[in-house]
């Protein structure tokens, strides 16, 4: 699997227009802001991977002590700061989150990767990625992803149409679209329950919805 990239330094930003939303996806969007609001509530400092333009910041940053995001497209990181720049707890750092513990030095309470940013890096980096949350967060990560069903992934391929973005191949929970500049794939609990474990993190799950999960990783 590709990582997207170039996809996310172009046309990326047209999953975020509200009218593309499907009911499904809408809901599972509306119940993971809801999550993370009353969840991040007082937290003393947040690290935001794959901050994107910096919506979660924008969101956090009022009721948070501090939050860092981190994002590997430079579209998206310049419009994040752009949007932030009058906020003074708000650090945004371009760069991958397989380079993590050479791009912070300080430690966060809580991790996000919101929205199916897992869903979109490689698998093949996601136990680095585990392992580095694991260096530099103190107390749980928090990972919103697609549940896997068939009812989700119809959801998801109505959403896709919507977008306008042309589906080349679906290869079981993973869409590859428009020639391969992007793969959005979901993976089965277990496989999360795995991965955390193996990083040091015991797993619980709430539900968003039918389409989405929110993962909860407790450091123990
Ligand atoms: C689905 S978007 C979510 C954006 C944002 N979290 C939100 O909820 O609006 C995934 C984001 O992860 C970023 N991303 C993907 N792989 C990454 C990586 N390896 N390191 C850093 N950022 C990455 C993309 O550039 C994109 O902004």
């Amino acid at each position: 699997m590709k990582d997207s990239k170039e996809f996310y330094e172009g046309m990326g930003l047209k999953f975020l227009e509200p009218q593309n939303q499907t009911e499904g996806i809408r809901e599972y969007m509306e119940l993971e802001e809801e999550f993370i609001l009353k969840t991040f509530n007082g937290i003393n400092t947040v690290l935001d991977v794959g901050c994107g333009e910096g919506r979660y910041l924008r969101k956090l940053a009022p009721i948070v002590g501090k939050i860092t995001g981190i994002d590997f497209s430079e579209q998206l990181v310049g419009l994040a700061k752009k949007s932030t720049s009058n906020v003074n707890n708000v650090t945004i750092i371009f760069g991958s989150a397989e380079h993590l513990p050479t791009l912070v030095e300080e430690t966060f309470t809580y991790g996000l990767l919101a929205w199916n940013t897992i869903g979109n890096i490689p698998q093949t980096l996601h136990q680095c990625i585990l392992d580095n949350l694991a260096k530099v967060v103190e107390k749980k990560i928090f990972i919103s992803t697609y549940q896997c069903s068939s009812a989700v992934m119809d959801e998801r391929l109505r959403y896709y149409d919507k977008t306008n973005f042309k589906v080349e191949s679906i290869d079981g929970n993973q869409v590859i679209l428009e020639g391969g500049l992007h793969c959005a794939n979901a993976y089965p609990l277990s496989y999360f329950q795995t991965l955390l474990e193996s990083s040091g993190f015991s797993m619980e799950t709430h539900d968003l919805g039918f389409v989405g999960v929110m993962i909860e990783g407790t450091k123990k």
